[in-house]
């Protein structure tokens, strides 16, 4: 478990390396980059919206992710309600769709690219993972793609 300085300095070096990367694919190095930062993370990535689902995107993740899903789970109520979602235990979140049973707390974050519709997606291992400092950070990478 990273401690909340620590949390700091590895978004910031991600930050900078999302900067730099030549990577044309920046969606899946943004998946790796965090991934890899993050010990207690199990999934990263991200959804796209196309009608009434949700298909998935580039991720980095221990499983396979579930795709398409409906817009009920945590990553669709987060694109309808166009609002950043934490939730600290999945299993209170009561249309949770579950793709790894590992998984014990979520953050999702929407956003646009030419009007399609997208959620960040990350899940963690150890409840209650996320914090003001992650959607800080997350806000200012999804600003770099
Ligand atoms: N838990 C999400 C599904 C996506 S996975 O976590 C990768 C949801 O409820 O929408």
């Amino acid at each position: 478990m990273q401690l909340t300085k620590n949390k700091e300095k590895i978004y910031i070096n991600c930050i900078q390396s999302i900067k730099n990367t030549l990577d044309n694919n920046k969606l899946q190095y943004i998946s790796n980059i965090l991934f890899e930062a993050f010990d207690d993370w199990i999934f990263c990535g991200f959804y796209y919206q196309e009608q009434d689902e949700l298909i998935i995107s580039e991720y980095k993740a221990n499983k396979l992710p579930c795709s398409p899903i409906g817009l009920d789970g945590v990553c669709g109520t987060s694109i309808v309600k166009n609002k950043i979602l934490n939730i600290k235990d999945v299993n209170q979140f009561e249309d949770h769709i579950v793709c790894d049973e590992n998984s014990k707390s979520e953050l999702c974050i929407p956003f646009e690219i030419n009007s399609i519709k997208y959620v960040l997606d990350i899940d963690s291992s150890r409840m209650d993972a996320f914090c003001a400092i992650d959607k800080k950070y997350l806000l200012k990478i999804i600003k770099e793609i």
